[in-house]
């Protein structure tokens, strides 16, 4: 089954999912996944992502769907991993003691290997999608601005390592999933984790 194909599938089940309850939605959906090929069936599950950034591009940001979220992968440049100390002192939760990460991504750059962040794409207020502003200091976010996720629901803001900055209705750091490298060029996303 292509891609295309599962894309469409999930939608179909996503629209049936959300129809307010009974026993005939119910019914519905479940021949549907019954009818759904292996690995289309895992997916729905949330069995692991395999992520080629082979093309990823210093300061460019992938997308790709986990469990029915949106997982960024971005691969930071030299200055955005230093812009990750200067905003230290704007941080809420700069040592990420409040915020959900693996053990391993308890750290500054939020990440296995510094040059590769990967986020759930969900701002931790109301669940809205944050934009990506890599650009620092544009006129619409100010001079403080070294680059980040924008939420333009309330305005939370985050780092580029997805830790929200004080003043933000955000209470935590956008969440970090469960990873590992199986390469320098593929990542697993939601498999169990294990060290580099
Ligand atoms: S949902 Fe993002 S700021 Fe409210």
């Amino acid at each position: 089954m292509n891609e295309e194909v599962d894309k469409q599938r999930r939608k179909a089940l996503v629209a049936a999912a959300s129809v307010v309850g009974g026993a005939g939605v119910v019914a519905a959906i479940v021949p549907f996944i019954e009818s759904m090929e292996p690995s289309a069936k895992a997916q729905a599950a949330g069995a692991p992502v395999e992520v080629d950034i082979s093309k990823l591009t210093p300061g460019e940001l992938l997308t790709v769907e986990w469990r029915g979220k949106p997982i960024w992968v971005l691969r930071r440049t030299p200055r955005m991993l230093e812009t990750l100390k200067e905003v230290r002192g704007q941080l809420k939760d700069p040592d990420s003691k409040q915020s959900i990460q693996p053990d391993f991504a308890k750290n500054e750059y939020r990440s296995l290997k510094p040059e590769y962040l990967v986020v759930v794409g969900i701002c931790t207020h109301l669940g809205c999608a944050p934009t990506f502003r890599p650009d620092e200091a544009p006129s619409d976010l100010g001079p403080q601005w070294k680059g980040g996720y924008f939420c333009p629901c309330h305005g939370s803001r985050f780092d580029l390592a997805g830790r929200v900055l004080k003043g933000s209705p955000a209470p935590t750091n956008l969440v970090v999933p469960p990873y590992r490298f199986l390469s320098d060029t593929r990542l697993l996303v939601g498999a169990e984790t294990e060290a580099a």
